[in-house]
């Protein structure tokens, strides 16, 4: 009884929004009003800001504040822009350490990153047609809390004198964990899985594989294969329909999720989910803060607003709302709308960010 009261009605979510630097402030404001508009009456969305990154090294002197830390543990989920931006270049600490200190700090190690070609943006996309003509959709999960992000770096003496250093590791665990919701994925969706790796020169990649292959012997309704991720660099601009679900370590994700973001026409568009053992989750646009084209007006909004409709799907459970997102943007874009990241050579009039955000607003009425 209590639970069906608590899920039809006066249901209040507490939202933790982390708007960042660069054009992360325009783009977070632009989804946080979608998502507001998106979700049924009796739901509140009760979004409270905390700051990351850069500004907040300006306004406490750490990317990092354990202010932010405790109103994402606090909240049901976690909105985030972009962080970083030259004018931290040079500092001891980096808005980039915040990134990587909150997905820690929240447990998120499963990155999922969407990429599909929406019909109305073919022309946008750098592949031949005989490849868009048929659009594409993949999702790479991406491991998010280990690897060589997390290794020991550091300084050291060496042959030439001194040098840096950085080193990968991952346990059984790590990687059975993300294999699993790399699987899980698959079987919600076309039931192919490639896992990418580096096995024929890491070690790391050898554990990855093998421990892959033990996984798929669980999964027989999953047709699995590996690639090297040279090899998967170079077949996602041959050909990205041959891929369903990609599971790769935190580098190779990071790199492969910038190449396919390009082949949708727009690293503008690409939205994110990183999960962990609960609902909460964080969600983000794939790509950076931009900063040189901060308040020009110039931002796509949507790789923001579609991580909103992300949120409302993995950690609200609001499926129908997220859904609603999704019709709208490819409404907006159907008809004709687009960002200067999206024109292209055509020299139609462009939107600006909120402009984009305001037919977005119109289509969800
Ligand atoms: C990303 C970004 C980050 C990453 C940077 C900003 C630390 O490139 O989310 O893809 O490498 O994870
Ligand atoms: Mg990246």
């Amino acid at each position: 009884m209590d639970t069906i009261r608590k899920g039809v009605l006066n249901m209040t979510y507490q939202i933790a929004v982390l708007k960042g630097d660069g054009i992360g402030p325009e783009i977070t404001e632009s989804a946080v009003a979608v998502m507001q508009k998106a979700v049924p009456q009796d739901v509140t969305l009760c979004c409270t800001d905390y700051l990351i990154g850069g500004i907040a090294i300006d306004r406490t002197g750490e990317p990092l504040p354990q202010e932010t830390v405790n109103g994402c543990l606090r909240s049901d989920a976690v909105l985030l822009g972009a962080v970083g931006g030259p004018k931290w270049d040079g500092c001891e600490k980096h808005p980039e350490q915040a990134l990587l200190g909150i997905r820690a700090a929240l447990g998120l190690y499963a990155n999922l990153r969407p990429a599909q070609l929406w019909s109305p943006l073919r022309g946008a996309s750098p592949l031949r047609t005989e490849l868009t003509e048929q659009g594409f959709d993949l999702l790479i999960v991406r491991e998010l809390t280990g690897g060589i992000y997390f290794g020991d770096r550091g300084y050291r003496s060496g042959k030439f004198g001194e040098e840096a250093f950085d080193t990968e590791a991952y346990s059984v665990t790590e990687i059975e964990r993300i294999g699993r919701v790399a699987f899980e994925a698959a079987m919600q969706r076309n039931r192919r899985l490639t896992s990418v790796d580096k096995a024929n020169v890491l070690e790391t990649s050898r554990l990855w594989r093998k421990t892959m292959h033990r996984l798929a012997e669980e999964y027989p309704d999953v047709a699995y294969n590996d690639l090297y991720v040279d090899n998967a660099a170079m077949q996602l601009v041959r050909d990205p329909r041959q891929f369903d679900v990609i599971v790769t370590s935190n580098m190779f994700g990071d790199i492969l999720s910038d190449e396919a973001s390009q082949l949708t026409g727009s690293i503008g568009m690409l939205p994110s989910a990183s999960l962990g053992e609960g609902t909460r989750g964080m969600f983000e646009p794939i790509h950076g803060s931009a900063p040189d084209i901060a308040g020009t007006g110039k931002a796509n909004p949507i790789a923001a607003i579609l991580s909103a409709a992300m949120l409302l799907r993995y950690s609200l459970g609001l499926s129908g709302a997220a859904d609603r997102i999704e019709r709208a943007v490819g409404q907006v874009l159907e008809a004709g709308y687009r960002t200067a990241d999206l024109a292209g050579s055509s020299d139609a009039p462009t939107l600006s960010c909120a402009e984009m955000t305001d037919r977005i607003l119109i289509a969800l009425e």
